[in-house]
């Protein structure tokens, strides 16, 4: 509810010096050929001019093709369609009718099926002459423009305000694909390895420009400051890097760095001081680079943000999201890659991880320990350990000798349990999986056609071909109990090491001249290649659950369309302060590029925790969407009751107060799974015209009733406001039902000393519950009443004065509340109280 303002202590962000990360075993922009090329070339060297303008199958499409092509060059294909709502796409790759050598790689199940639906059909266009230019209605206000000499493609509101574009400053660049002749010798190396690129340089760059914008943001995974910082230009250092999208397996990584972590969303945001956002998203699963201008860097000054983007590979599929809104441009990112998932309501609770519980012992030991410290969990995770071997889909027969009774145990108090399972598979003639995916062909090739063979836990592993539906359903079907021996309906799934790591492979990955089906090469696919694996999952469990269960996958690999198939962590943090800080842009990041259901390892995953740092990162980690206590198998212990009794409780109340506030959080995150718009929210998400908020990555909103600010004290604060307004959303929190309408959708709205409840779902939602409303508390109403007239049913309910109890936590403030004792409402009902 708007009247309610938590603040919450982050306490003293120490700088300390974190364990430093490997830089050397990872390629910088100058070692990255296509990088060093893109980020040398001048303003202005871009010749393309568009020609042959036309409209074929309601798209504007025309011909690219250099001003004066005295060395022939194919044209390129332009392509630009409009959606309902504001959203512009401009695709560019080379004429297939030419027959290039290869076709270039187009990223399939990522936008979702029914954009197609609100595609605009173009029938005509309209042309301007200074300079000339073709141009259509977006619809909304606003128009799509190809300027033709030199190219460019830019949105504009009707006034003329532009609002986005791309090519202004001539930097696009498409090294379209050639024959090797007698010499080419198109080999890179890195350290010990050389990728033979047979294809030879495919690579794409051009500059996007953000009218009237203040900050941008977004184009996770990277552990840096919310706002991105600019890369090149005044004020920067000339050895900065661009910010990264590979996805890697990063060990230790650095707290501040625009290196690429676990997951790539090429989608950027931005916002100014107007209040409006805008957005742009490019999808493609190669290597990309983005450089952020700051201001100033073409001797201009003005009111825009330009930024450089660059990929190894694929084709320009490009979107443009014009807003106005900051949650516009994420409702119009989630129309083209779908909204999160509906989670199970026990995966909204707190997770008690570990690399490793030991056995079936430690575990109903962990478990029982719980109970007897009142601090409640919902779901218990076994790391790589529990199996034979590091063979997934088997148990370690002495440490796990009855899995199902285990699970059962579990089950019976309510909980659930998560075990691993990666995508490299160990390379052993008696592994059924090995045998299997062998014989049926799929694994990844090398560049020899080989299965590939690359290190990971197993020793010698190959990897499963993800990018292949039938394999992938193969995949699914590994999950049904029949096949996962020892598995029970209450076990779920965690997908680490996805990106894919490969210990010895480059950059502790799979090399890019890896082939995958149909011949498409892995720098094509890389970025991507984590997501399949996690859609596989996810869709196994489906099937395994009949369509009844909702799945519950973790990643650690992202890509866009990643929130339709499950959560997603942050990797491997360190016990730091500066890491507990850094996991709020971090999330912020993540839920403004769609990947809302996200968290951080609590308490850092490397390192110990010194108690203080533990307990703060509970009372921060209480907030994040996804709530997971985690750690390296060679630290210390650090479940919550091992820090002293006064630790303990700290602990016991921020995990208290998650589940006092999961009501809240189940409710956003179905407003997530409608709209898009994430449960964790920057503050100008909420106050667009609020510039202080803008550069703000220690405050945040959960909804848009709770603020969570990193300060020194405790405080609870209130509002002066006697108005509130709020939802509730309620289902079974476990199966698919409520996409055919059971569910039940209320608002509460506080007003004139009234609250009234109303239903907001459709027609069709048809759930109801007996479940009656204990207690509705009220904070910041001023004292005096002392009953309430609960209405259609005419009767009195107790109103009673008394301090703030949130999970067990007390508001040291002082703060106190109104509290209107057994009402008598239910949940699904309409009903009104008056304060008396
Ligand atoms: C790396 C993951 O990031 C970490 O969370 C996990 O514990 C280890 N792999 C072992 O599976």
């Amino acid at each position: 509810m708007r009247s309610l303002l938590f603040s919450l202590s982050l306490l003293c962000f120490a700088s300390q010096t974190s364990l430093s990360w490997k830089k050397e075993e990872f390629r910088s922009c100058d070692q990255t050929p296509f990088c060093k090329r893109a980020r040398s070339r001048a303003p202005g060297t871009c010749s393309l001019i568009a020609t042959d303008v036309t409209i074929s199958d309601g798209d504007l499409v025309a011909k690219l093709t250099p001003k004066d092509n005295d060395d022939h060059i194919n044209p390129l294909i332009l392509s630009l369609s409009v959606y309902r709502n504001g959203i512009v796409r401009l695709r560019i790759d080379e004429d297939h009718s030419l027959n290039p050598p290869k076709k270039r790689f187009r990223v399939p199940d990522v936008v979702v099926s029914e954009l197609e639906a609100k595609k605009i059909r173009l029938e005509k266009f309209a042309t301007e002459n200074d300079p000339p230019s073709s141009v259509v209605h977006v619809g909304d206000g606003y128009e799509a423009v190809v300027r033709h000499e030199p190219f460019e493609v830019y949105v504009r509101e009707r006034s003329g305000r532009r609002v986005l574009s791309l090519n202004s400053h001539g930097l696009f660049d498409f090294e379209q694909m050639r024959k090797k002749g007698e010499g080419d010798n198109w080999e890179e190396k890195f350290r010990t390895h050389t990728d033979s690129r047979p294809f030879g340089s495919q690579s794409i760059s051009f500059d996007v420009s953000f009218y009237e914008s203040s900050f941008v943001y977004g184009i996770p995974e990277h552990a840096t400051s919310f706002a991105l910082k600019p890369t090149k230009g005044p004020g920067v250092e000339e050895s900065a890097e661009p910010y990264r999208l590979f996805n890697l397996d990063v060990f230790e990584y650095d707290h501040e760095s625009p290196f690429g972590l676990y997951g790539s969303i090429p989608f950027m945001v931005s916002h100014g001081g107007t209040g409006k956002s805008s957005g742009f998203f490019w999808l493609n699963a190669a290597e990309m680079q983005i450089d952020v201008f700051a201001k100033g860097w073409d001797g201009e000054s003005s009111s825009r943000i330009d930024t450089l983007w660059m990929s190894e590979a694929g084709i320009v599929d490009t979107f443009f999201f014009v807003g106005p809104e900051p949650k516009d441009v994420v409702r119009q990112y989630a129309s083209v890659t779908g909204t999160s998932a509906m989670p199970q309501l026990f995966a909204t609770g707190y997770h008690q991880c570990r690399w490793n519980y030991k056995d079936e012992e430690d575990v109903a030991q962990v478990d029982s320990k719980f109970d007897e410290y009142d601090i409640p969990y919902d779901v218990l995770w076994l790391d790589i350990e529990h199996t034979d071997g590091k063979r997934y889909f088997t148990w370690d027969s002495a440490l796990f000798p009855n899995p199902e009774e285990m699970q059962k145990k579990l089950g019976a108090k309510g909980r659930r349990m998560v075990t691993i399972v990666d995508p490299h598979i160990k390379r052993d003639d008696t592994y059924f999986l090995h045998k299997e995916a062998t014989e049926m062909g799929y694994y990844v090739k090398d560049s020899s056609g080989k299965d590939f063979d690359g290190w990971c836990w197993p020793g010698s592993s190959s990897y499963i071909d993800m990018l292949s539906p039938e394999i992938r359903e193969w995949w699914g079907g590994r999950f049904s109990y029949k096949n996962y021996v020892g598995s029970t309906p209450s076990l779920y799934i965690w997908n680490d090491m996805n990106e894919p790591s490969v210990f010895n492979g480059p950059e502790v990955t799979m090399p890019r001249d890896a082939l995958h089906v149909g011949g498409v090469e892995h720098r094509e696919v890389h970025n991507a290649y984590g997501y399949y694996f996690h859609m596989a999952t996810s869709d196994g469990l489906v099937m395994r659950g009949e369509g009844k269960d909702r799945p519950f996958v973790l990643s650690r690999a992202i890509f866009p369309g990643t929130q339709r198939y499950g959560a997603i962590w942050t990797g491997d943090n360190t016990a730091e302060w500066e890491h507990l800080r850094v996991s709020i842009p971090m999330l912020l990041t993540l839920g403004l590029t769609g990947i809302t259901f996200s968290g951080a390892d609590i308490g850092g995953f490397f390192g110990n925790p010194e108690p203080e740092l533990l307990v703060r990162w509970y009372q921060v980690g209480a907030y994040y969407p996804f709530f997971r206590g985690h750690a390296h198998h060679d630290t210390k212990r650090r479940e919550p009751w091992l820090f002293g009794e006064r630790n303990t409780e700290l602990m016991r109340d921020a995990i208290h107060t998650r589940y006092t506030l999961l009501p809240y959080f189940y409710t956003l995150f179905r407003e997530a799974n409608v709209t898009g718009v994430p449960v964790l929210r920057p503050l100008w998400m909420e106050f667009p015209q609020d510039e202080a908020t803008f550069s703000n990555d220690e405050a945040f909103m959960v909804g848009n009733g709770l603020l969570v600010q990193g300060v020194y004290t405790k405080v609870i604060a209130l509002n002066s406001s006697q108005e509130a307004d709020g939802e509730l959303y309620i289902d079974d929190g476990k199966s698919f039902e409520f996409k055919r309408g059971a569910y039940i959708h209320r608002r509460f709205v506080f007003s004139n000393g009234v609250l009234t409840s109303t239903n907001i779902a459709p027609p069709e939602a048809s759930l109801s519950s007996q479940c009656l409303i204990d207690r509705i508390i009220l904070l910041g109403h001023s004292s005096g009443p002392n009953s309430a007239l609960v209405e259609p049913l005419n009767q009195k309910a107790e109103i009673e004065m008394g301090p703030l109890r949130m999970g067990g936590l007390v508001a040291s403030s002082g703060t106190r509340v109104l509290t209107i004792r057994k009402p008598g409402v239910r949940v699904d009902q309409d009903w009104t109280i008056k304060i008396l």
